[in-house]
């Protein structure tokens, strides 16, 4: 099976079914997050929010519906095979094929962490009945191991919203409204997620150095937010065109550069939260990081020491360094 390894991570051109019984190990992936086709043979529903269809490629491989069943069944067992003990799945699924997803999850160990649901603009126009304008996303867990999942990653939980709700809670309530970007004049897949959706499962159920997978890679999206977050990538496109078309894209971005793009979260405890930092702090702060690498502690360990020693967030810390790295 062709394959294009780039950032630390590696991309296959075929079926995942096959490509992955081939191709990636047991136990050997943090976090699946995917999206499959959707069953629906000529619909329509790219068409409300890809406006200009003259960028959208062409040779999105759909399976028939009479295959759903079984075919979601051999895809989910893989997944199950590859996750480690611990490790989270995200499937988003439309109402169509939920039935399909869920009875093939039920044919696995996988256990049901959440069921969310992701509303989102542009939903599909219609006269005599409601409109359709939400997703599903089933968030199961591989039992057997410890379960990712970092609670202050986006909101501490002392931050309070102005009308003094918990913004940590809200943000993690089970329904998200999140909107489909509109990517005028780019190239696209003709059913991308958006990236702040992608952005809050990762940080939420990864770290950075894990491996996500993505099954149905199509527009590339998983991929993209995963490196972009410094996370390594690994996933299946059956379509050449879209495979031919995102390749060149991958290569083209930068591992961490969604990093800046992050709030730093207000954790309790941090005792020079917010305080600029000056120039001999930073010197130090790089000092200690090069220090505490030699003598053996791994990036994550080092940036949690360093987070007490200096009194700061593990965001601002890893902030702070890669200022530093990039002058
Ligand atoms: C809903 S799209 C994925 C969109 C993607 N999450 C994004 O944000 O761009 C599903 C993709 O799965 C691909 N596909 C269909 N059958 C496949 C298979 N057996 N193995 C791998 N990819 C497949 C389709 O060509 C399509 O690009």
């Amino acid at each position: 099976m062709k394959s294009t390894t780039l950032h630390d991570s590696i991309f296959y051109l075929g079926d995942c079914i096959s490509g992955a019984a081939h191709n990636l190990p047991d136990n050997s992936v943090d976090l699946i997050i995917t999206d499959p086709p959707y069953g629906i043979n000529g619909d329509k529903l790219h068409l409300h929010y890809n406006r200009d269809e003259k960028f959208v490629v062409e040779g999105y491989v759909e399976i028939p519906q009479e295959e759903y069943a079984a075919f979601s069944v051999n895809w989910i067992k893989e997944a199950e095979r590859v996750l480690r003990p611990g490790g989270s799945i995200y499937i988003i699924s439309g109402y169509t094929n939920l039935v399909d997803i869920l009875n093939a999850l039920r044919q696995t160990r996988l256990k049901e962490i959440n069921h969310i649901i992701w509303k989102y603009n542009f939903g599909v126009f219609t006269r005599r009945k409601y409109v359709s304008s939400h997703y599903h996303i089933l968030f199961y867990e591989k039992p057997g191991g410890r379960r990712t999942f970092n609670l202050e990653s986006r909101y501490g939980l002392v931050e309070k919203s102005g009308d003094g709700r918990s913004c940590n809670n809200t943000d993690r309530e089970d329904l998200w409204i999140i909107n489909r970007e509109n990517k005028p004049g780019r190239i696209k897949n003709k059913n991308e997620l958006p990236f702040a959706l992608l952005t809050k499962m990762i940080q939420y159920s990864s770290n950075e150095g894990d491996l996500v997978a993505d099954f149905f890679l199509g527009g590339f999206s998983t991929a993209k937010v995963a490196i972009g977050l410094n996370r390594r990538a690994i996933g299946f496109e059956i379509s050449e065109r879209m495979y031919g078309t995102q390749i060149p894209e991958m290569a083209a971005i930068t591992p961490g550069y969604l990093i800046p793009t992050l709030r730093s979260p207000v954790i309790n405890g941090t005792r020079n939260l917010g305080k600029p930092w000056t120039e001999e702090d930073c010197t130090r702060l790089m000092e200690r990081f090069v220090n505490l690498r030699a003598g053996g502690r791994n990036k994550k360990e080092t940036i949690a020491a360093l987070g007490e020693e200096f009194g700061r967030g593990r965001w601002a810390i890893e902030k702070a360094l890669k200022k530093q790295q990039s002058r």
